[in-house]
């Protein structure tokens, strides 16, 4: 991707479902000035998601939807997003799984960020499959998505190793510091920085 012009910064829509831990680093990378983009927006399928807090905080637009008619819902997403001028799309721990036609609307300009090495432990419960199968390293990935869960062109992985004593918790916390350090700087990859 190739930033706009000048000092315009590619308009950013988040996706969440959670915490927002990831949200909260991406907004916080693209108030620095070497970020490409910038967060406008942010869509949560959760009323409940403590990232909605952390938007409001930064004073940036949220809005809620909850997805009962997936391709209404997604219609109305597309205008939404199509009215803010957003250009890329980052999703940060949204657990709806959007369709071929919404991804099509977006193609190229969706990323994903996954607590594991992709290809291995696409979908659910990641850490408890690490664990479970005596996994000697996992990590995140940040990929494109495509219409195939989890399975877009990688474009960065970290690795972290997994400790004897590590439980779903304490694996999951110490990939997470690493979620927040990969994001940026995948988006940084992606537009040649
Ligand atoms: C992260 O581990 C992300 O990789 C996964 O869901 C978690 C979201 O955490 N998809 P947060 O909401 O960003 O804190």
């Amino acid at each position: 991707m190739t930033p706009s012009t000048g000092l315009d910064k590619v308009k950013t829509a988040v996706f969440i479902s959670g915490k927002g831990s990831n949200l909260k680093s991406l907004i916080k990378f693209a108030k620095l000035k070497k970020s490409p983009i910038s967060i406008d927006l942010i869509i949560s399928n959760n009323t409940k998601s403590k990232g909605l807090l952390i938007g409001r905080f930064f004073k940036i637009k949220t809005k809620i939807y909850n997805f009962g008619n997936q391709e209404i819902t997604e219609k109305k997403i597309l205008i939404l997003l199509k009215n803010e001028k957003i250009n890329l799309i980052c999703l940060a721990g949204f657990m709806k799984i959007l369709s071929k036609r919404f991804i099509k609307n977006f193609q190229g300009q969706i990323l994903n960020i996954h607590p594991s090495l992709l290809p291995k432990f696409k979908g659910l419960n990641t850490h408890e499959r690490v664990l479970k199968n005596e996994e000697k390293y996992s990590g995140c990935t940040v990929h494109y998505v495509n219409a195939k869960l989890d399975s877009g062109k990688i474009i960065l992985q970290k690795k972290v190793k997994v400790k004897k004593k590590d439980t779903v918790d304490t694996l999951a916390k110490r990939i997470l510091v690493e979620e927040h350090k990969l994001y940026p700087r995948a988006i940084l990859k992606i537009f040649n920085l």
